[in-house]
């Protein structure tokens, strides 16, 4: 299974500063990157086409987006659906991100509704999931991931899943507080996910890769990606930068 390393850059950069450090990432990046990995790209709507020219030729790099309604075209003023997505040269999306849910008010049927759209229509698909404190604290962190994972895919049957779907476990008080979870933290809900996607996949739930995010940095990407099932990070803020990005892509567990 490649190591999946995603810069999710939210609300964040115009086209030409996304372009900008797109490019540089690639300069940076160059032939170096390993065959044992990808980098994803994850820009807004708007620096899509910016980001997708600067990842021209730029192998083992690839275009994602944050978001989009799940139909095919329609009267839903403000949205952005997949084929417009596949059209600037996207090939995977995200559903579910905390902010989402959180700040947005997506609930688990509408983002179960994304992921199955999505893969339909030929996306790869980045599940997000994820606890908040308040959660964790009263007890309840393998009650909301199997909540997360079940909405979304059981009875799932497409083939080739583990090339098509990952999970990105992002708990949520580890977003852009700095705060980084303990890796018997992250062991332990990785190992969880793991055991809840062979029983809801049985045929590729093994092999679906599963991502951690929250303030996934330089300095701690060799601690992180040498924990048991973690399959690659999904990065924010950490991710913003070229220089940073280059060395969390090139993280080697310790
Ligand atoms: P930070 O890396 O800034 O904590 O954000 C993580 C995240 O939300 C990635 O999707």
């Amino acid at each position: 299974m490649k190591l999946c390393m995603a810069a999710n850059w939210k609300m964040h950069k115009t086209q030409s500063q996304a372009g900008e450090t797109a490019a540089e990432l690639v300069r940076i990046l160059g032939s170096n990157l390993p065959q044992d990995r990808e980098v994803v790209l994850i820009p807004p709507f708007t620096a899509l086409h910016a980001v997708s020219q600067a990842l021209t030729s730029a192998p083992g790099f690839v275009l994602g987006a944050q978001n989009f309604y799940p139909a095919d075209q329609g009267a839903f003023t403000g949205e952005i659906g997949p084929d417009m997505l596949l059209d600037h040269g996207c090939s995977l999306a995200l559903a579910g991100h905390s902010e989402r849910r959180h700040v947005l008010g997506e609930d688990n049927e509408f983002v179960a509704q994304k992921v199955r759209f999505g893969l339909d229509k030929g996306l790869r698909m980045i599940l997000c999931i994820g606890e908040t404190l308040q959660q964790r604290d009263s007890g309840q962190l393998e009650t909301v991931l199997h909540d997360q994972l079940s909405t979304a895919l059981s009875g799932l049957q497409l083939s080739n899943l583990e090339s098509r779907l990952l999970i990105a476990y992002e708990p949520v008080w580890a977003i852009g507080t700095g705060k980084v979870a303990q890796p018997e933290d992250i062991a332990q809900a990785h190992a969880y996910v793991r055991k809840e996607l062979t029983t809801l996949l049985p045929q590729s739930g093994q092999s679906v890769p599963i991502l951690y995010g929250g303030s996934v940095k330089p300095d701690n990407i060799a601690q992180i990606i040498g924990i048991d099932n973690v399959n690659g990070v999904l990065v924010g803020g950490a991710g913003l930068e070229a220089e940073s990005m280059a060395q969390i892509a090139m993280g080697t567990a310790q």
